[in-house]
């Protein structure tokens, strides 16, 4: 099922399913991506932050050099980091170099905040206290207005948003000429966000779901209605996770270092009404009850705006 694809709002394609890179180590990243791409995946999805875009470059250009598959039927995702929000060409230029490519297909905001260009650390600056180094007096939509300038760069097919509430999209949209094609938020069962989903499909914009499987060691797979749902279709609960996106209408980013699951994740199933029902009361259950399940919210000491850290 990796040949499906999705049109954004400003008519790119783009692959329901993705390989993700967040912590796929050096050394063991090149082979990920390029193994992922000869099996059939079309989206890469990495970022300046992972540390590791060099290496992605090269399994992207070894998979290129093995025949049958061309840079235009790639989906290569870059993000720029929050110390480059406010040098937002500079950021996509170092990505640029680091992949070997001259062009992504999609560029995004990682994070709605600025953390200091000019501090301790090219990534992660710190006070003399230890705490993170963030420029406190910053507007979001000034980054997104650097955005929008970079399509007339030839360098980037579309650009968008990660990690946005709602919230800080009903900040930034009234502002914005170009709507962001993507939001890349963390999606699961345990985590709906469904109000952030809701606007974004009012809005046109395209859900891009990460850590599908709870992210390091894909703890929800461990989760009971989803083992229930994977042992009735005889599948692993690794395929429920990864199907529930695409029943929503959402592309989805799975990481894997290991050929096997690489392979294992291609496989993407027909969810019943029954089974989606299943899934929503389960999600329902967790957000009356106060229990949804976070696993990716690097301590910035901000609030974004989501229900469940606000
Ligand atoms: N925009 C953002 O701020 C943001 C934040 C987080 C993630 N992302 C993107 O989304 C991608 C996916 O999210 P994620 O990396 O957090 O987590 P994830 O894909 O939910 O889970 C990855 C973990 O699950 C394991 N795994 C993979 N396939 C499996 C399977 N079939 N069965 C059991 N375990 C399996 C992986 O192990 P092995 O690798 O050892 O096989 C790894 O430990 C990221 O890599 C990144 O590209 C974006």
């Amino acid at each position: 099922m990796t040949d499906k694809t999705y049109t954004l709002n400003n008519g790119v394609s783009i692959p329901a399913l993705g390989l993700g890179t967040w912590q796929s180590a050096p050394g063991k990243v090149k082979s990920a991506v390029s193994h992922a791409i000869r099996s059939g995946y079309r989206l890469i999805d990495g970022a300046y932050c992972y540390g590791n875009e060099d290496e992605v470059g090269q399994g992207i250009q070894e998979a290129l050099a093995s025949g049958g598959v061309k840079r235009e039927d790639l989906f290569v995702v870059s993000k720029v980091w929050t110390t480059y929000n406010t040098r937002i060409e500079a950021g996509l230029d170092k990505s640029l170099k680091d992949l070997g490519l001259d062009y992504v297909d999609l560029f995004l905001v990682h994070w709605p905040l600025l953390m200091n260009p000019e501090g301790n650390h090219d990534k992660f600056p710190t006070l003399p206290d230890g705490s993170r180094d963030i420029i406190r007096d910053y507007n979001h939509v000034d980054t997104w207005k650097q955005m929008e300038k970079l399509l007339g760069t030839g360098k980037v097919k579309a650009i968008g948003v990660s990690n946005y509430s709602k919230r800080y999209l009903e900040q930034l949209l009234p502002h914005a000429t170009v709507v962001p094609a993507v939001n890349q938020i963390e999606n699961s069962p345990a985590l709906p966000q469904q109000e952030i989903v809701d606007l974004c499909k009012e809005k046109g914009i395209h859900i891009m779901a990460y850590s599908p499987l709870g992210s390091t060691g894909g703890p929800l797979t461990q989760a009971e209605p989803v083992v229930k749902i994977a042992e009735k279709h005889s599948v692993k609960a690794s395929t429920v996770l990864l199907s529930y996106h695409v029943a929503r209408g959402s592309t989805v980013l799975a990481k894997s270092v290991t050929s096997e699951r690489i392979d294992e994740n291609k496989k993407i199933i027909a969810l019943s009404e029954e089974d989606m029902k299943a899934l929503n009361e389960y999600s329902d259950k967790l957000t009356a009850e106060g229990k949804v399940q976070r696993f990716v919210y690097p301590p910035f000491g901000v609030d974004f705006g989501f229900p469940d850290k606000s």
